[in-house]
């Protein structure tokens, strides 16, 4: 795990790690929900032999600042552009998991400009159903009565595929301990921001950028069938299904995860 860094973006402190050669090309890694940029560990370890890797912790997750505004998907995504302003990076590879997948796709459809491809991972284009917004209100009240230890167990039973829990002991462990580290009130903000995000399926067709799509075979949160669904809408995008992994699919099987990661960025560089 690199060094964090901590600089000021948007009025707010936020961290991140930066390594990787100087002058190679960038790629920005953007967590999971209620995740942080230590989830992306195994991929930082290879992506350093050729590019410069960013991993940064969303405003509210890991070391960086809530800040006083209400979260949402826009905020998040100025927050991006922000850091990569202060970083004087025109132009990255964006990579994002779920929460960050979503980040990068309306990153991706305001800023077209800056990124020259996209790794979308377990993610979707959809905004909330009211039901399933509903939920996330439910879990809000939920994590208030019961506590977080509560919520960390039952958000772990969506995330890993039932395999994991035999093969991935100590992985589920440590994301356990991410969920456990992050603020209340932060969880809160994240979850109504989540339900109120706008979709960005309408915007996929625009995208001229190389695409790689990444879902575990298992994943109940964002399943391999809305992938495909995304697929389909980017022209020339590629989508692999991870197996033996479900929602967090770089941790549970980062092997095949890294290996479709480096074809797929090598391809990118070499263009
Ligand atoms: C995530 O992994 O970021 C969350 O599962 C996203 C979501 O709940 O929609």
């Amino acid at each position: 795990m690199g060094t964090d860094i901590e600089m000021t973006v948007n009025k707010l402190k936020m961290s991140y790690t930066d390594e990787g050669p100087d002058n190679a090309p960038v790629i920005i890694l953007i967590h999971g929900f209620p995740l942080n940029k230590s989830m992306w560990d195994k991929q930082v370890d290879v992506l350093i032999e050729n590019c410069r890797v960013i991993a940064y912790d969303v405003r509210g997750h890991g070391n960086s600042d809530a800040g006083t505004d209400d979260f949402s998907i826009e905020l998040f995504t100025n927050d991006l552009i922000a850091l990569m302003d202060a970083l004087k990076i025109e132009t990255a590879m964006l990579c994002g998991l779920s929460m960050g997948g979503y980040i990068a796709l309306n990153a991706m459809i305001r800023f077209p400009n800056r990124f020259n491809a996209l790794i979308l991972c377990d993610t979707n284009c959809v905004a909330d159903t009211p039901d399933a917004a509903e939920k996330r209100m439910k879990s809000i009240e939920s994590i208030q009565e019961k506590g977080l230890e509560q919520y960390a167990i039952e958000s772990l039973k969506n995330l890993f595929a039932p395999e994991s829990f035999v093969t991935n002991k100590e992985k589920i462990a440590s994301i356990k301990e991410m969920i456990m580290k992050t603020s209340v009130q932060s969880l809160s903000s994240t979850l109504t921001a989540l339900s109120k995000r706008k979709e960005t399926c309408t915007g996929l067709a625009s995208i001229r950028i190389p695409v790689l799509i990444l879902v575990g075979k298992e994943d109940k949160i964002t399943s391999p069938d809305t992938a495909l669904l995304m697929q389909k809408s980017i022209k020339g995008s590629i989508l692999k299904i991870i197996e033996h992994a479900g929602h967090l699919s770089n941790i549970e099987n980062s092997y095949e995860f890294n290996s479709q990661l480096i074809t797929f960025v090598s391809s990118v560089k070499s263009k």
